[in-house]
């Protein structure tokens, strides 16, 4: 067992790759802390993973930053360490950059990039403390390149690098790893859950998400890459390519995004 008796803090447990992750983490042996907004489905995941009395259940919102440091505090409390936080809980988005309200893509930059950001501060202290700790970030292939219809969701993911490459360089010598998981397209409610340009949710699962990988998949090799204390994580199907089209010919990436068909809310699916 790989994570016997350490303590990871999974955000995002309700669904998709958290909610897989829960279970994967919990057959290696780890006593769970599951967040996300929905208490119920929060209970759900936690009876469902293994030797369910072990793990906690916290109910979190990532845009409510200011209450981090007396959650972190109550985890502290009831486990005595965080071993792990999972920084998985997200948002998407479906919209034209031109459509798209400024107080929606605030909130997908809430979600995606300052919820993670502060929640890994109000932990840190605890780990540099214990000199021992690893955090873990949930991009995406986004975190690379930018493609039409997910501006602020690309921008979030991108700035979660710059930050978090940042941050490990900081605190290595602490002990403290940190892993950024980069995954292309996954089998789960993401494009659902997408928000349109008034904030309004997508509603429908997209082509692309339902011929993606399986969350379970995309939650081993999360799963193994902080086992190996990985600097990156990508997984998923041949989009991961994208990543590496970036690095290597960004020209040739360019005019392979730019024909994408992609789909926004309230226009027909074009994938
Ligand atoms: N699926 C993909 O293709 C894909 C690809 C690359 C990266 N990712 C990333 O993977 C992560 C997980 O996404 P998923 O695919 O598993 O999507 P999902 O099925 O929609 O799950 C999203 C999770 O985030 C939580 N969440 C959303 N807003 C929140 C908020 N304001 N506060 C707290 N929790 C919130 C949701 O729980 P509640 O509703 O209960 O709060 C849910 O558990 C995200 O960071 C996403 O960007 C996904």
């Amino acid at each position: 067992m790989k994570f016997a008796d350490q303590v990871v803090w999974i955000t995002g447990a309700t669904s998709g790759i958290g909610e897989a992750c829960a279970r994967g983490f919990a057959s290696e042996g780890a006593r769970l802390v599951l967040s996300s907004r929905r208490p119920d489905e929060l209970e759900r995941v936690r009876r469902s993973c293994r030797n369910p009395e072990r793990h906690l259940t916290l109910p979190l919102d990532l845009t409510r930053t200011a209450e981090f440091p007396a959650l972190v505090a109550s985890v502290l409390d009831r486990t005595g360490r965080i071993d792990v936080l999972v920084n998985n809980g997200g948002v998407s988005q479906r919209a034209r950059a031109m459509d798209a309200d400024e107080a929606v893509e605030r909130l997908i930059m809430e979600v995606d990039y300052f919820g993670p950001v502060s929640l890994s501060k109000a932990v840190l202290p605890s780990m540099l403390a214990r000199q021992s700790g690893h955090i873990v970030v949930v991009s995406s292939v986004m975190g690379y390149i930018g493609t039409p219809g997910r501006s602020s969701y690309a921008a979030a993911k991108h700035a979660l690098h710059g930050y978090f490459d940042s941050l490990r360089a900081e605190v290595w010598r602490e002990g403290i790893k940190v892993t950024l998981v980069c995954p292309g397209y996954v089998r789960t409610a993401i494009s659902t859950h997408a928000l349109g340009p008034r904030g309004e949710q997508h509603g429908r699962t997209d082509g692309t998400h339902v011929s993606g990988i399986a969350p379970e998949v995309c939650a081993r090799a999360l799963i193994r890459g902080v086992a190996r204390g990985a600097r990156e994580v990508h997984v998923g199907g041949w989009e991961v390519a994208g990543i590496y089209l970036q690095r290597f010919v960004p020209w040739l990436l360019a005019r392979i995004v730019r024909r994408m068909k992609f789909s926004v809310h309230n226009e027909p699916a074009s994938r």
